[in-house]
């Protein structure tokens, strides 16, 4: 595990858009799995930047959604996709077809997940992820618990992840319970991982996730300590108390 810590949540997005597009550099057929949540914007900004600035193409890479809330469709202001659309997508040149997330509006969840799973294998696995980390050390939606779901899996979110991801609602009540999360096994044979996370609300977790010499369920992040290739970028205010 490589840890990087930068001054600010500017350097850390500009050295996480770095990675990735050194990685599309070398294998533009690369399949990237990108983050949702507001650590990742500035990383997009920079992504888009270096677009414009004709330092990357992404018309051959492929790039996935990594969960989404369940019952939101990809036009839902709130809904994953659509936050990659507005952040990204948009701006550069993924062809449609090569952009996929798990189908958040089928009844049947374990066919949807299924299928999910299916797709990553067919593309050849994932190649790059970046993730962020929730304050209680989730990862995609893959929540502290006695156990991990390996495959992409329906997931009922605590209430301190409805606490916190009801600021991009109009109320907590439009927040909801369920998801569709990638699992465990999808994020662990990535072969690269990138985790960011900025600001003194992630300082606790943080620390939790750097002292602790044991990896647990109960915080799904530490279980990333053991892969080969993991590097976590935080800004100074998430570094304070390490
Ligand atoms: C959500 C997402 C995670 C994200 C987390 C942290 O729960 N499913 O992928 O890492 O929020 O979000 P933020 O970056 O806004 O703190």
């Amino acid at each position: 595990m490589k840890v990087i810590i930068t001054k600010d949540d500017h350097e850390m997005s500009v050295k996480a858009a770095e990675m990735i597009v050194e990685q599309v550099k070398q294998y533009p057929q690369s399949l990237l799995a990108l983050s949702t949540g507001s650590t990742p914007i500035g990383t997009y900004q920079e992504l888009v930047k270096l677009y414009q600035a004709n330092q990357v193409d992404f018309s051959k890479a492929k790039c996935l959604n990594m969960d989404e809330y369940l019952g939101l469709n990809h036009q839902h202001l709130q809904g994953y996709y659509y936050f990659m659309n507005k952040h990204l997508y948009q701006y550069v040149n993924f062809q449609e077809n090569n952009l996929f997330g798990p189908d958040a509006m089928n009844e049947n969840i374990e066919e949807s997940a299924r299928e999910f799973d299916e797709r990553i294998q067919q593309e050849g696995g994932i190649d790059l992820i970046l993730l962020g980390i929730g304050r209680d050390g989730h990862i995609a939606f893959n929540m502290p618990d006695e156990k991990l779901q390996l495959k992409t899996h329906a997931q009922k979110l605590s209430d301190a992840t409805i606490q916190d991801n009801a600021r991009f609602f109009n109320s907590i009540e439009e927040v909801p319970t369920h998801a569709i999360t990638i699992g465990i096994n999808q994020l662990f044979n990535s072969k690269k991982v990138i985790m960011i996370a900025n600001g003194e609300n992630k300082s606790e977790i943080i620390r939790e996730l750097l002292k602790l010499d044991t990896i647990s369920t109960k915080l799904p992040a530490s279980l990333l300590k053991i892969h080969p290739d993991f590097t976590l970028i935080i800004d100074q205010e998430a570094a304070k108390l390490l």
